[in-house]
Protein backbone atom coordinates (compact mmCIF):
# COMPACT_ATOMS: atom_id res chain seq x y z
CA UNK A 1 0.00 0.00 0.00
CA UNK A 2 1.31 3.49 -0.45
CA UNK A 3 1.29 4.09 3.17
CA UNK A 4 4.27 1.89 4.71
CA UNK A 5 6.76 2.80 1.36
CA UNK A 6 9.44 4.98 1.82
CA UNK A 7 9.42 8.35 0.92
CA UNK A 8 12.15 9.55 -1.91
CA UNK A 9 13.24 12.53 -3.69
CA UNK A 10 15.19 11.95 -6.31
CA UNK A 11 17.96 14.65 -7.72
CA UNK A 12 18.71 14.04 -11.85
CA UNK A 13 20.87 15.18 -14.42
CA UNK A 14 19.26 12.75 -16.73
CA UNK A 15 21.69 10.90 -18.99
CA UNK A 16 21.16 7.79 -20.23
CA UNK A 17 22.09 5.74 -17.01
CA UNK A 18 19.85 7.73 -14.24
CA UNK A 19 17.39 6.75 -16.53
CA UNK A 20 17.55 3.20 -15.97
CA UNK A 21 18.36 4.27 -12.00
CA UNK A 22 15.12 5.92 -12.69
CA UNK A 23 13.24 3.35 -13.88
CA UNK A 24 14.36 0.46 -11.62
CA UNK A 25 13.49 2.93 -8.55
CA UNK A 26 10.21 3.57 -10.13
CA UNK A 27 9.29 -0.21 -10.31
CA UNK A 28 10.37 -0.92 -6.85
CA UNK A 29 7.04 -0.68 -4.38
CA UNK A 30 8.69 -0.62 -1.39
CA UNK A 31 9.91 2.90 -2.40
CA UNK A 32 7.39 5.64 -3.09
CA UNK A 33 9.25 8.51 -5.08
CA UNK A 34 7.66 11.63 -3.97
CA UNK A 35 9.36 13.94 -6.84
CA UNK A 36 11.87 14.34 -9.29
CA UNK A 37 14.17 17.59 -9.31
CA UNK A 38 16.61 18.29 -12.35
CA UNK A 39 19.63 19.75 -12.50
CA UNK A 40 22.00 20.34 -15.31
CA UNK A 41 25.17 18.14 -15.95
CA UNK A 42 24.84 15.21 -18.58
CA UNK A 43 22.79 17.66 -20.43
CA UNK A 44 20.60 21.00 -19.76
CA UNK A 45 18.31 21.04 -17.56
CA UNK A 46 15.44 20.94 -20.11
CA UNK A 47 16.80 18.36 -21.63
CA UNK A 48 17.29 16.36 -18.72
CA UNK A 49 13.94 17.26 -17.47
CA UNK A 50 12.51 15.65 -20.86
CA UNK A 51 14.49 12.49 -20.48
CA UNK A 52 13.18 12.13 -16.99
CA UNK A 53 9.28 12.41 -18.03
CA UNK A 54 10.34 10.39 -21.11
CA UNK A 55 11.84 7.55 -18.74
CA UNK A 56 8.76 7.71 -15.75
CA UNK A 57 6.01 7.53 -19.20
CA UNK A 58 8.24 3.98 -20.40
CA UNK A 59 8.78 2.56 -16.76
CA UNK A 60 4.89 2.55 -16.76
CA UNK A 61 4.35 2.83 -13.11
CA UNK A 62 2.95 6.15 -11.07
CA UNK A 63 4.34 9.54 -12.39
CA UNK A 64 5.71 11.68 -10.01
CA UNK A 65 6.18 15.66 -10.49
CA UNK A 66 9.15 16.47 -12.38
CA UNK A 67 10.67 20.15 -10.93
CA UNK A 68 13.57 22.06 -12.91
CA UNK A 69 16.65 23.44 -10.47
CA UNK A 70 19.13 24.79 -11.41
CA UNK A 71 20.16 25.17 -14.92
CA UNK A 72 23.93 26.19 -14.54
CA UNK A 73 26.49 25.33 -11.69
CA UNK A 74 27.26 27.38 -8.96
CA UNK A 75 30.33 29.08 -10.49
CA UNK A 76 31.85 26.84 -12.91
CA UNK A 77 30.65 27.01 -17.07
CA UNK A 78 28.79 23.60 -17.84
CA UNK A 79 30.82 20.99 -19.80
CA UNK A 80 28.70 18.35 -21.51
CA UNK A 81 29.70 14.98 -21.93
CA UNK A 82 27.87 14.46 -25.24
CA UNK A 83 30.13 11.53 -25.88
CA UNK A 84 29.29 9.46 -22.80
CA UNK A 85 25.33 9.57 -23.74
CA UNK A 86 24.90 11.22 -27.00
CA UNK A 87 24.14 14.83 -27.92
CA UNK A 88 20.58 14.34 -25.98
CA UNK A 89 21.86 12.20 -23.25
CA UNK A 90 19.72 8.74 -24.32
CA UNK A 91 21.64 7.51 -27.00
CA UNK A 92 20.49 10.12 -29.78
CA UNK A 93 17.41 7.89 -30.37
CA UNK A 94 14.73 10.54 -30.46
CA UNK A 95 13.46 10.06 -27.12
CA UNK A 96 11.09 12.53 -25.85
CA UNK A 97 7.76 12.72 -23.52
CA UNK A 98 4.22 11.88 -25.48
CA UNK A 99 2.19 13.31 -22.84
CA UNK A 100 4.09 14.98 -19.81
CA UNK A 101 5.73 17.79 -18.58
CA UNK A 102 7.60 19.62 -15.54
CA UNK A 103 5.78 20.73 -13.02
CA UNK A 104 5.64 24.31 -12.15
CA UNK A 105 8.14 25.40 -9.16
CA UNK A 106 11.62 25.85 -9.27
CA UNK A 107 13.23 22.21 -8.15
CA UNK A 108 15.37 23.84 -5.06
CA UNK A 109 12.17 25.34 -3.88
CA UNK A 110 10.21 22.70 -3.84
CA UNK A 111 13.13 20.37 -2.41
CA UNK A 112 12.66 22.66 0.48
CA UNK A 113 9.08 22.94 0.40
CA UNK A 114 9.06 18.89 1.16
CA UNK A 115 11.35 18.66 3.54
CA UNK A 116 9.84 21.48 5.76
CA UNK A 117 6.30 19.87 5.70
CA UNK A 118 8.07 16.58 6.49
CA UNK A 119 8.40 14.21 9.34
CA UNK A 120 12.05 14.36 10.92
CA UNK A 121 14.03 11.29 9.00
CA UNK A 122 10.52 10.25 7.05
CA UNK A 123 12.16 11.36 3.58
CA UNK A 124 15.66 9.75 2.05
CA UNK A 125 17.44 12.27 -1.21
CA UNK A 126 18.60 10.52 -3.77
CA UNK A 127 21.09 12.17 -6.29
CA UNK A 128 22.01 11.38 -9.65
CA UNK A 129 23.82 14.58 -10.85
CA UNK A 130 26.02 17.30 -10.01
CA UNK A 131 25.22 18.71 -6.38
CA UNK A 132 23.69 22.20 -7.23
CA UNK A 133 20.64 21.84 -6.17
CA UNK A 134 21.67 20.02 -2.65
CA UNK A 135 23.53 22.94 -2.02
CA UNK A 136 21.32 25.22 -2.82
CA UNK A 137 19.16 23.88 -0.75
CA UNK A 138 21.54 24.13 1.98
CA UNK A 139 22.52 27.59 1.43
CA UNK A 140 18.74 28.80 1.68
CA UNK A 141 17.89 26.19 4.97
CA UNK A 142 20.06 24.59 6.19
CA UNK A 143 17.50 23.38 9.32
CA UNK A 144 15.35 22.01 6.83
CA UNK A 145 17.59 19.47 5.02
CA UNK A 146 18.48 18.33 8.02
CA UNK A 147 15.43 17.13 8.46
CA UNK A 148 16.09 14.60 5.26
CA UNK A 149 17.02 10.93 6.13
CA UNK A 150 19.66 9.35 4.55
CA UNK A 151 21.22 11.52 1.86
CA UNK A 152 22.82 9.25 -1.02
CA UNK A 153 25.00 10.20 -3.38
CA UNK A 154 26.24 9.04 -6.85
CA UNK A 155 29.55 11.22 -6.87
CA UNK A 156 33.54 10.80 -6.30
CA UNK A 157 36.02 8.01 -7.21
CA UNK A 158 35.49 6.33 -4.37
CA UNK A 159 38.86 4.56 -3.74
CA UNK A 160 39.52 4.11 -7.36
CA UNK A 161 40.24 6.60 -10.51
CA UNK A 162 38.26 9.35 -12.21
CA UNK A 163 36.28 9.36 -15.19
CA UNK A 164 36.94 12.65 -16.19
CA UNK A 165 40.41 13.36 -14.78
CA UNK A 166 42.67 11.17 -13.29
CA UNK A 167 41.58 11.67 -10.03
CA UNK A 168 38.19 13.60 -10.77
CA UNK A 169 34.88 12.31 -11.42
CA UNK A 170 31.45 13.80 -13.38
CA UNK A 171 29.20 14.59 -11.34
CA UNK A 172 31.68 16.41 -8.79
CA UNK A 173 33.61 17.74 -11.00
CA UNK A 174 30.62 19.44 -13.05
CA UNK A 175 30.42 21.46 -9.67
CA UNK A 176 33.15 21.16 -7.55
CA UNK A 177 31.91 24.12 -5.27
CA UNK A 178 28.50 22.42 -4.98
CA UNK A 179 30.37 19.44 -3.75
CA UNK A 180 32.03 21.40 -1.52
CA UNK A 181 29.28 22.99 0.27
CA UNK A 182 27.14 19.33 0.93
CA UNK A 183 30.76 17.50 1.90
CA UNK A 184 31.38 20.69 4.75
CA UNK A 185 27.17 20.86 5.55
CA UNK A 186 27.71 18.81 8.78
CA UNK A 187 24.59 17.00 7.10
CA UNK A 188 24.59 13.97 9.23
CA UNK A 189 23.66 10.01 7.03
CA UNK A 190 25.44 11.60 3.86
CA UNK A 191 26.67 8.40 1.78
CA UNK A 192 28.99 8.78 -1.42
CA UNK A 193 28.97 5.94 -4.04
CA UNK A 194 32.21 6.17 -6.10
CA UNK A 195 32.35 5.17 -9.45
CA UNK A 196 34.41 2.39 -8.99
CA UNK A 197 31.40 1.13 -7.27
CA UNK A 198 29.97 0.05 -10.77
CA UNK A 199 33.32 -1.00 -12.18
CA UNK A 200 35.03 -4.82 -12.53
CA UNK A 201 31.96 -7.38 -12.33
CA UNK A 202 30.06 -4.90 -11.93
CA UNK A 203 29.93 -3.64 -15.47
CA UNK A 204 27.22 -5.07 -17.55
CA UNK A 205 28.64 -7.23 -20.04
CA UNK A 206 27.25 -8.15 -23.14
CA UNK A 207 25.34 -11.17 -22.24
CA UNK A 208 23.67 -9.32 -19.46
CA UNK A 209 22.47 -6.20 -21.71
CA UNK A 210 20.91 -8.90 -24.25
CA UNK A 211 19.35 -10.45 -21.45
CA UNK A 212 17.60 -7.20 -20.33
CA UNK A 213 17.08 -6.09 -23.60
CA UNK A 214 14.80 -9.17 -24.28
CA UNK A 215 13.18 -8.97 -20.91
CA UNK A 216 10.82 -6.32 -22.22
CA UNK A 217 10.02 -3.21 -23.10
CA UNK A 218 11.39 -1.07 -20.44
CA UNK A 219 14.39 -3.35 -20.38
CA UNK A 220 15.36 -2.46 -24.00
CA UNK A 221 14.85 0.75 -23.78
CA UNK A 222 17.07 1.21 -20.63
CA UNK A 223 19.51 -0.70 -23.22
CA UNK A 224 19.10 0.86 -26.42
CA UNK A 225 19.46 4.34 -24.97
CA UNK A 226 22.62 3.31 -23.44
CA UNK A 227 24.50 2.29 -26.79
CA UNK A 228 27.10 6.08 -27.24
CA UNK A 229 27.74 4.85 -23.79
CA UNK A 230 28.66 1.04 -24.76
CA UNK A 231 30.06 2.46 -28.37
CA UNK A 232 32.61 5.00 -26.15
CA UNK A 233 33.38 1.99 -23.98
CA UNK A 234 34.41 -0.44 -26.72
CA UNK A 235 36.86 2.17 -26.94
CA UNK A 236 37.83 2.89 -23.74
CA UNK A 237 38.19 -0.33 -22.76
CA UNK A 238 37.96 -2.45 -25.84
CA UNK A 239 35.15 -4.41 -25.04
CA UNK A 240 30.97 -3.96 -25.04
CA UNK A 241 30.29 -3.01 -21.08
CA UNK A 242 28.35 -0.67 -19.60
CA UNK A 243 29.44 1.35 -16.66
CA UNK A 244 26.28 2.06 -14.73
CA UNK A 245 27.15 4.25 -12.19
CA UNK A 246 23.61 5.68 -11.35
CA UNK A 247 22.22 2.13 -11.61
CA UNK A 248 24.89 0.82 -9.12
CA UNK A 249 24.00 4.02 -6.66
CA UNK A 250 20.22 3.37 -6.74
CA UNK A 251 20.73 0.06 -5.85
CA UNK A 252 23.31 1.06 -2.74
CA UNK A 253 20.36 3.62 -1.46
CA UNK A 254 17.67 1.41 -2.33
CA UNK A 255 18.89 -2.55 -1.98
CA UNK A 256 21.59 -2.01 1.08
CA UNK A 257 22.16 -5.93 0.71
CA UNK A 258 23.83 -5.14 -2.58
CA UNK A 259 26.75 -3.02 -0.61
CA UNK A 260 29.87 -4.91 -0.60
CA UNK A 261 32.60 -2.27 0.43
CA UNK A 262 31.86 1.02 2.20
CA UNK A 263 33.11 3.09 5.25
CA UNK A 264 33.05 6.37 7.08
CA UNK A 265 35.79 8.97 5.91
CA UNK A 266 36.72 12.59 6.10
CA UNK A 267 36.39 13.30 2.73
CA UNK A 268 37.48 17.22 1.16
CA UNK A 269 36.71 18.29 -2.29
CA UNK A 270 39.44 19.97 -4.33
CA UNK A 271 38.07 23.34 -5.60
CA UNK A 272 41.87 24.37 -7.00
CA UNK A 273 42.36 25.55 -10.21
CA UNK A 274 44.57 23.03 -11.36
CA UNK A 275 44.50 19.30 -12.49
CA UNK A 276 42.75 18.28 -9.13
CA UNK A 277 40.08 20.16 -9.43
CA UNK A 278 36.76 18.06 -8.80
CA UNK A 279 38.98 15.34 -6.16
CA UNK A 280 37.33 14.14 -3.81
CA UNK A 281 40.19 13.09 -1.47
CA UNK A 282 39.03 10.47 0.72
CA UNK A 283 41.50 10.06 4.11
CA UNK A 284 41.74 6.61 4.12
CA UNK A 285 44.35 6.17 7.13
CA UNK A 286 42.65 9.67 9.05
CA UNK A 287 45.87 11.10 8.60
CA UNK A 288 43.69 14.64 8.77
CA UNK A 289 42.97 14.19 12.16
CA UNK A 290 39.15 14.95 11.50
CA UNK A 291 36.63 13.21 12.39
CA UNK A 292 34.60 11.46 9.34
CA UNK A 293 31.65 13.82 7.15
CA UNK A 294 30.77 10.90 5.07
CA UNK A 295 30.15 7.07 3.87
CA UNK A 296 32.12 6.39 0.78
CA UNK A 297 30.69 2.86 -0.77
CA UNK A 298 33.48 1.77 -3.16
CA UNK A 299 31.95 -1.47 -4.07
CA UNK A 300 28.99 -3.73 -4.53
CA UNK A 301 27.99 -7.62 -4.80
CA UNK A 302 27.71 -8.20 -8.77
CA UNK A 303 25.27 -10.70 -8.39
CA UNK A 304 22.88 -9.19 -6.00
CA UNK A 305 22.81 -5.28 -7.73
CA UNK A 306 22.76 -7.68 -11.01
CA UNK A 307 19.77 -9.42 -9.51
CA UNK A 308 18.17 -6.36 -8.48
CA UNK A 309 18.81 -4.61 -11.71
CA UNK A 310 16.71 -7.84 -13.56
CA UNK A 311 14.30 -7.83 -10.52
CA UNK A 312 13.02 -4.18 -11.39
CA UNK A 313 13.48 -4.05 -15.09
CA UNK A 314 12.62 -7.35 -16.00
CA UNK A 315 9.52 -8.81 -17.10
CA UNK A 316 9.25 -10.40 -13.83
CA UNK A 317 9.37 -6.61 -11.99
CA UNK A 318 5.88 -6.82 -12.30
CA UNK A 319 4.15 -3.71 -9.99
O1 LIG B 1 30.39 9.83 -13.34
C1 LIG B 1 29.14 9.25 -13.61
C2 LIG B 1 28.03 10.20 -13.36
O2 LIG B 1 28.13 11.31 -14.26
C3 LIG B 1 26.65 9.58 -13.62
O3 LIG B 1 25.72 10.16 -12.76
C4 LIG B 1 26.38 9.98 -15.04
O4 LIG B 1 24.99 10.06 -15.31
C5 LIG B 1 26.98 11.36 -15.07
O5 LIG B 1 26.05 12.28 -14.50
CA1 LIG C 1 23.71 11.22 -13.66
Amino acid sequence: SMTNRKKLIIDTDCGSDDAMAIAMALRDPRYEILCFTIVAGNVDARQAASNTLATIERAGSYEPPVYIGAEQMLLKELAFAYETHGMEGMGDLGIRPERLSPAKGHGVLKLLEILRESQEGEIDLITLGPLTNLALAIRLEPETVRRAGRIVMMGSAGMGGGNVTATAEFNIWQDGEAAKIVLESGLQNMMLVGWDACLGDCMLNEREFGRLRDSGDLGRFTVDINGALMELNRQRFGEDCLDMADPAAMAAALCPECVREVGEYYCEVDTSCGPGYGTVLVDRYGFSGKAPNVSVCSGLWPQRYKDYIFQTLGSCGKR
